[in-house]
């Protein structure tokens, strides 16, 4: 199929002038059912393909989505939960270097909706990116396939972007092509020829395609990656960063959680703060300092303490590593605090940055003890689970095909910065991590809305603290000492 097939004339005035209608009437994918067509990459073979109008980014967006609620692709499926997740390999290659490794490796379980009758299927789902295209891989890990799953070794989508060369391409380039490539269980049989999976194989080509479109359209009105610092900037910080710090905390890791995800996701997220602090320091003129709300292992606060910033983290209970990540440059420092937070009775007046990374259910109160602590207090929180002021993950999202979950708990979390005062900002970070959206309050705008201080009083008094591991142990071991009451 040519490149030029489908081709829009003139991409960057195709979001404002092009009727959406025309992008999806694109559809007429070359099928290669009968006789695939090798892949580039070994082993693999080219079962369908389709130009698609739409940006890498645009692929990325439906992907992470899609690995998260495959029941979007696969009917039969009611839900998938992510069993392990590990971030970007300790090899020296970044998100967009020509590594052949994977950039990021789920272990993700596919739950269907008639359980008694149907099985459960684990699979390993890797992420892999290139100057030149795009790739997720799905592999069962299971050699009995339930009847939901494609009778294959493992299926890929592909992104491609048409040229090795990374200068050719712009970030606004609105068109690549879509690959759908199996490995079949049979390399001297590959052709696909039962009738009902290749509808099923057409649909998801179809679905992919249109989710990418939808994707375009919505995305120039969203944001996108790269909106508050430039890609080359974060890009040179995160390859500093890496270095100076990344061996040696994933040699040195004694927390149970993979380093490989969590030492890398935040050096990549300290990267990204950095980047942000020395443009705003270019106007204030000092060094910013943080409080990183829910710290958790601390290695943020260990990260932005070592390049300099004054700041310490808060968590509910203390971690192992701690002791080691509370050196500072060969001293020793108490920049890691055990406290439990009841949110609406804190404010830090002398803090610039309030941070809540994957913070659970500090992320909502956050933006509000930011506006609280006065006029120069700031924040950035990346959102992850779907906790609301009550501390209760009871929240009604509004979800549908087209909006995630995900996007709409951010919704809910900018819509609660914007009534506590502030001029909220987006963006996607360079992180593979599904939950990669930080909002970012700097500028503030009003005072704050008279509908969210009745929220948050009607909040505050349901919020109470989670009890930690320990507190559940020592009630556990109380409760066994009681005597029991004969019936
Ligand atoms: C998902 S973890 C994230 C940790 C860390 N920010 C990271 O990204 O690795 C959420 C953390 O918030 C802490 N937390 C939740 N509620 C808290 C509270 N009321 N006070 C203090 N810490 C709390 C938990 O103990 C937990 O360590």
């Amino acid at each position: 199929m040519s490149k030029k097939q489908g081709k829009i004339s003139n991409a960057s005035d195709a979001a404002v002038a092009v009727d959406p209608q025309s992008l999806f009437q694109q559809f007429a994918p070359t099928l290669y059912f009968e006789k695939p067509k090798t892949s580039p990459k070994a082993n693999w073979y080219i079962i369908a393909e389709q130009v698609v109008p739409a940006t890498r980014d645009a692929f990325w967006e439906t992907i992470r989505r899609w690995t998260l609620e495959p029941q979007f692709v696969i009917p039969p499926i009611e839900k998938a939960e992510i069993k392990s997740s590990s971030t970007e390999s300790s090899d020296g290659h970044d998100h967009d270097g020509a590594s052949d490794a994977p950039i990021d490796t789920m272990i993700r379980e596919l739950i269907p909706k008639r359980k008694s009758k149907d099985a459960n299927l684990a699979e390993k789902v890797e992420y892999f990116e290139n100057d030149k295209e795009a790739r997720v891989i799905y592999e069962p890990l299971e050699s009995k396939l339930p009847f939901y799953y494609p009778k294959v070794k493992a299926y890929s989508f592909v992104y491609d972007s048409g040229s090795d060369d990374i200068s050719e391409q712009s970030d606004d380039e609105e068109q690549g092509t879509l690959r759908l490539e199996i490995i079949p269980f049979d390399t001297l049989q590959p052709s696909v020829t039962d009738p009902k999976m290749q509808y099923a194989l057409k649909t998801i080509l179809h679905k992919l395609f249109k989710w990418c479109i939808q994707q375009r359209l919505g995305y120039k009105k969203k944001a996108h990656h790269d909106v508050l610092v430039p890609k080359d900037t974060y890009q040179s910080m995160y390859q500093y960063i890496k270095a100076k710090y990344g061996p040696h905390l994933v040699a040195n890791w004694t927390e149970k959680t993979d380093p490989k995800k969590f030492v890398y996701e935040d050096l990549a997220i300290a990267s990204y703060l950095l980047c942000i602090w020395k443009k705003e320091e270019e106007k204030t003129k000092r060094k910013q300092t943080f409080i990183d709300l829910g710290c958790g292992n601390g290695l943020l606060t260990f990260l932005l303490s070592s390049e300099g910033y004054e700041g310490h983290g808060i968590d509910i209970a203390d971690r192992k590593i701690w002791p080691a990540l509370s050196e500072i440059n060969g001293q020793k420092k108490d920049i890691l605090r055990v406290e439990a937070l009841y949110p609406a009775k804190v404010t830090y007046p002398d803090t610039e940055w309030l941070i809540g990374n994957h913070a659970d259910e500090l992320v909502p109160w956050i933006p509000i003890i930011a506006s609280k602590s006065g006029d120069n207090c700031k924040f950035m929180v990346i959102p992850c689970c779907f906790y609301g002021l009550d501390g209760t993950r009871s929240l009604s999202l509004p979800s549908s095909e087209t909006v995630g979950k995900y996007r709409a708990y951010t919704d809910y979390i900018k819509d609660i910065a914007v009534k506590a005062g502030f001029q909220v900002e987006e963006d996607y970070l360079r992180i593979p991590s599904t939950k990669n959206i930080a909002i970012i309050g700097r500028a503030r705008q009003q005072h704050q809305d008279a509908d969210l201080t009745q929220s948050i009083d009607r909040a505050s008094q349901a919020f109470v603290p989670r009890k930690t591991d320990r507190e559940k142990e020592e009630e556990r071991q109380e409760s066994l000492k009681k005597p029991k009451l004969e019936k």
